[in-house]
């Protein structure tokens, strides 16, 4: 549980920065006037107080120096502009910095705010509606009771494990991009479905559910999904008559060089 004392800091309330906000208020994790978060648009922050009654504000270094965490949910090419000033090194010294910013790495975390402790972590999506899951890659002088804070916060919108920072854009590319490629694949199959004859609404039910059933299935029997694939395969059945025209169009090299790539783009984002 988190520390009814400790105040955290948002810098950034877009997307990831607010559907953290409301995962931690709706999991009870943290009280309202524990969030100070901020945005550069003034109506982005006030829209964020009357929606959550947090305290919010457009000014980092307020936040900042109140904050005994903040975590930093800017875009990649504005972390720099956030954090690397002699003010900010002052104010986040000796103090747990958390960055979701994709692509931007713990050395230069590290370098931009050499008194603070860093952590790197990757976030998706589904945190939005806490079916979350986030990575976190810890810097050298993240303590054990600091990397559980930062898991606590992210638990707040769903699942978090650790991982190497040099595993981070892996990470990025499989998770943060993840959704979208889930996304595809869930879309073509209503396509087929809909050709069919199928309704478009009835279709993204089932295969959303289908979906959502299936990722259950790998996560709570813990089994290969090879070996659940199998279980639904019958000897001169549909499925493999299916799978065998996936395998054909080599969908298998097509999603794993999908993550590749996006990992590789991926590990130039937050480069200059
Ligand atoms: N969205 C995802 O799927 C996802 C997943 C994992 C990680 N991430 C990471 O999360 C970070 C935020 O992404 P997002 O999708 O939430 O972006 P976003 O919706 O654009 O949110 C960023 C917010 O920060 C504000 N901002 C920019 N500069 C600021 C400053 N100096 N001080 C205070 N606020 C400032 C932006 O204002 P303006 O709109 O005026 O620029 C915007 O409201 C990114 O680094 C991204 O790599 C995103």
């Amino acid at each position: 549980m988190l520390d009814s004392r400790l105040t955290l800091a948002i810098i950034g309330s877009g997307t990831m920065g607010e559907a953290i906000v409301r995962g931690l208020l709706r999991s009870g994790k943290l009280q309202p006037r524990q969030i100070f978060a901020t945005d550069r648009r003034v109506d982005v922050a006030n829209a964020l107080r009357v929606a959550h009654d947090v305290r919010t504000g457009t000014n980092n270094e307020d936040a900042c120096r109140e904050a005994e965490v903040v975590l930093l949910a800017v875009k990649p090419h504005e972390v720099a502009a956030v954090v690397d000033n002699d003010v900010m090194r002052t104010l986040l010294a000796g103090k747990l910095v958390i960055s979701i910013a994709a692509g931007v790495r713990l050395a230069q975390l590290a370098g931009w705010l050499p008194g603070a402790s860093v952590i790197r972590a990757m976030p998706n999506t589904p945190c939005l509606i806490g079916e979350g899951m986030t990575v976190i890659a810890r810097g050298p002088t993240v303590t054990d009771a600091q990397a559980a804070v930062a898991m606590e916060i992210f638990r707040a919108v769903g699942r978090c494990l650790e991982a190497e920072d040099k595993l981070m854009d892996a990470v990025t590319s499989l998770n943060g991009s993840g959704p979208a490629f889930a996304y595809v694949f869930l879309e073509a199959m209503c396509d087929g479905a809909v050709r069919m004859g199928l309704r478009r609404d009835a279709a993204m039910e089932i295969a959303a559910q289908m979906f959502q059933g299936a990722a259950r299935m790998v996560l709570q029997t813990g089994e290969h999904p090879a070996a659940l694939k199998d279980q639904v395969t019958t000897p001169a059945g549909c499925t493999i008559a299916g799978l065998l025209t996936m395998e054909d169009g080599r969908i298998r090299s097509v999603i794993a060089r999908a993550v590749e790539e996006a990992a590789v783009v991926a590990g130039k984002l937050g480069q200059g």
